[in-house]
């Protein structure tokens, strides 16, 4: 026999010592899922490149959330798929009053009053380069860019989100973005930094799902180089002083140092994306029974909670809801 006075062994010996001494554990309320609105009326339809998930008109988007909150989801963001005749090269249709965005929020809050709402602010659904901000001469322009985030916060707000989800990645737009939703009186409107957001490849899915990709070259001169791990923190330093309530790491599986980092560096929640490309992997292998889908579902989400983030933004989350419904907990 060894002489060894320490065997890890001993905690892990059956289930109930396992659970006694686990570390981390996911509750429903902490998923937000992401829901793709479209036009029309009794609309439900898939997306190739998302299996499982479904662009919805608002009024089956009302009956996916009641289905959502009996499994315990409160929270979702929601991501318009606009029609290619009203995308522009300035992007107006970002701030129209009564354009799908602002509808779908009126209607949810409406109808779930309580139900917390992440609406994106970023160009590139409206914008007919798909890009996050907008292009001249091929140019993606900081300033001018900012001003329009700033009418489509404000819109945002109108209609009644609880957070506006900054994802587009230019500088400046969080203090721009508070003051300007101070000036009209949104104070209890929050703010969710896309803080750290990579250009990453696993934003595919995505892009196919609103028709969104750039149009010419790609988004590095705004998301950030995945080579870099400090300059995460600067992004975060600079988000929290200009007033973010939840700063977010995006994409999540390759970026959990990222999590990690901003758990350890700010106080306020730290929001963590697994995105589409991430999600899509997963079906596709679970589809070729490469592996067990529900529990490969469970070790991600726990994995990304374990690193530090407070909430996830997942497309895996009704399905995450059902089995911590059923089984009491998620692993
Ligand atoms: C757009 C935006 C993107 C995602 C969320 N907001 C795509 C991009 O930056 O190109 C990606 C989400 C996902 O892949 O699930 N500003």
């Amino acid at each position: 026999m060894l002489n060894i006075k320490s065997r890890p062994r001993r905690l892990r010996k059956n289930s109930s010592v396992r659970d006694l001494v686990a570390q981390t554990e996911l509750r429903a309320s902490q998923l937000v899922l992401p829901l793709f609105l479209k036009e029309g009326k009794g609309v439900i339809e898939s997306i190739k490149t998302l299996p499982g998930i479904s662009r919805f008109s608002i009024d089956t988007a009302l009956s996916q959330i009641e289905k959502s909150m009996e499994l315990g989801i409160i929270s979702f963001a929601l991501f318009p798929a606009i029609e290619n005749s009203k995308k522009t090269p300035s992007a107006e249709e970002a701030f129209n009053s009564s354009g799908l965005n602002q509808r779908g929020i009126i209607a949810i809050k409406k109808a779930f009053p309580e139900v917390v709402l992440f609406t994106d602010v970023a160009l590139d659904p409206y914008n007919s380069d798909g890009h996050d901000g907008l292009v001249q001469s091929g140019e993606i322009l900081n300033d001018e860019s900012v001003e329009i985030l700033k009418k489509m916060a404000l819109a945002q707000a109108e209609a009644g989100t609880d957070f506006v989800a900054c994802s587009d990645m230019m500088d400046g737009r969080i203090g721009a973005i508070r003051q300007s939703l101070d000036a009209k009186g949104f104070q209890k409107t929050g703010i969710l930094s896309y803080s750290a957001k990579y250009a990453s490849n696993f934003y595919g899915p995505f892009r196919d799902a609103l028709s969104s990709a750039p149009k010419m070259g790609d988004k590095k001169t705004y998301q950030m180089d995945y080579r870099n791990r400090k300059e995460a923190l600067r992004e975060l330093r600079l988000d929290l002083s200009e007033g973010a309530d939840i700063v977010m790491v995006k994409p999540a599986l390759s970026y959990l140092d990222i999590i990690s980092d901003f758990k350890r560096h700010s106080s306020v929640p730290v929001a963590a994306y697994n995105v589409s490309g991430e999600y899509a992997m997963v079906k596709l292998a679970a589809e070729k029974n490469l592996l067990n889908e529900d529990a490969a579902i469970a070790e991600i989400l726990t994995s990304i909670l374990r690193a530090g983030a407070d909430l996830i933004f997942t497309y895996h989350g009704m399905r995450a809801a059902e089995i911590i419904k059923e089984k009491g907990r998620l692993c």
